[in-house]
């Protein structure tokens, strides 16, 4: 492999809202000759995902942006092309953080071998990587919901709010799920198997949902705030619980929220409704680790839990795609084939 064989897409600007395609730059990006302790990689699969467009921006966050002529960072599926780590052959599947770019050199410690016989490589980069943890972690540890309570959810058929409904049902409660389309809320209804599906594009989505949930909400994972966050917020149960993911409506907002100040309405819903709002970042639950990695894939070869794909095509693609998950664009968890 030479260096004009690796293709990469940059950050070629920071965004302002929503990002546009001239946002990315595809280019022949460097990629050295591994090190003792390094592996040569072949991406073959880029995993797509929300907080994305976070490190887009330069604005202080959890994580650090990526810089302006940075490859974007994301997960991958990768092949071992050439090792020299002991742990890694030519051929072997890893779980790396490679970005998106078509070929990479990465440590070996910092990766981890797939076993293609077990599960389909993709689903490393979703319902058994880090959205299905996501999901699993932040319903358990915060959301903590009972048999018989009622669970809601929003962006309902992507990787982490599909798994968060199944495994509310999985604990015996009721799942409401959020989605924008009729086809999308069919999925989740005859597929997912949750007990009621809301189209949040419907003109009275608040009184539907509010018609589903006729005991009120126990567990609200909140995935995207807006207008969804509104409809969800007067429904809510003494001692409910709010674990906060994402906020998916707002990631392309500059931050000029416009509207009164809500702010001592809420917290006094908080105080007289005993309710627990926390936020968290997935990578802090690493405990439930390896109990996620024992429970979700039993539940899926039980066929309790199930997943939906979205693989697109080509490196090239994958701006427009990566565009298109901020406004419900994908249909399940949102893969590039490179
Ligand atoms: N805290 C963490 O550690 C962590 C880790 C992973 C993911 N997350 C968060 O989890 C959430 C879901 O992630 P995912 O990977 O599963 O994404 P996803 O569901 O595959 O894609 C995002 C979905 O959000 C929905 N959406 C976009 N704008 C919306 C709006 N204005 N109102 C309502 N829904 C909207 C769209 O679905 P519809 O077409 O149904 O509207 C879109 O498909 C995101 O907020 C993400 O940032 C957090």
């Amino acid at each position: 492999m030479t260096a004009e064989d690796n293709r990469g897409i940059v950050l070629a600007s920071r965004p302002t809202g929503r990002p546009t395609p001239g946002n990315f730059r595809l280019e022949t990006v460097v990629c050295p000759s591994p090190a003792e302790g390094q592996v040569l990689l072949k991406i073959l699969y880029l995993s797509l995902d929300p907080y994305m467009r976070g490190r887009m921006s330069a604005a202080k966050s959890y994580a650090a942006p990526v810089e302006i002529g940075q490859v974007m960072e994301g997960g991958t599926v990768a092949e071992v092309l050439e090792s020299r780590h002991p742990g890694f052959k030519p051929g072997d599947i890893v779980l790396s953080h490679s970005g998106w770019q078509s070929h990479a050199v990465a440590n070996g410690a910092q990766l981890r071998k797939l076993d293609p016989a077990v599960a389909p490589v993709t689903t490393a980069l979703g319902v058994l990587g880090m959205p299905g943890f996501t999901a699993y972690a932040g319903l358990l540890t915060i959301g903590q919901p009972k048999p018989g309570e009622t669970v809601v959810v929003a962006a309902a058929s992507g990787p982490v709010g599909s798994a968060v409904g199944q495994i509310a049902r999985i604990k015996g409660a009721r799942a409401v799920g959020i989605a924008g389309g009729e086809r999308k809320c069919a999925f989740i209804r005859e597929t997912f198997g949750f007990d009621a599906v809301i189209d949040h594009s419907a003109p009275d989505f608040a009184a539907q949902l509010a018609a589903a949930c006729p005991g009120g909400i126990d567990v609200y994972f909140e995935n995207v705030g807006g207008k969804v966050w509104d409809a969800v917020f007067p429904l809510l149960n003494t001692f409910a619980r709010i674990p906060v993911c994402g906020l998916v409506a707002q990631y392309n907002s500059e931050g000029d929220f416009e509207g009164p100040d809500r702010l001592p309405v809420v917290m006094r819903q908080v105080l007289s409704k005993s309710l627990t709002i926390r936020g968290f970042i997935q990578r802090e639950f690493v405990a439930q680790r390896p109990a996620f990695e024992q429970e979700m894939p039993r539940w899926i070869a039980e066929g309790a839990l199930k997943y939906k794909e979205d693989i697109v095509e080509g490196l090239a693609n994958a701006p427009e795609a990566f565009i298109g998950l901020l406004e419900g664009k994908n249909f399940g968890k949102l893969i590039i084939k490179i």
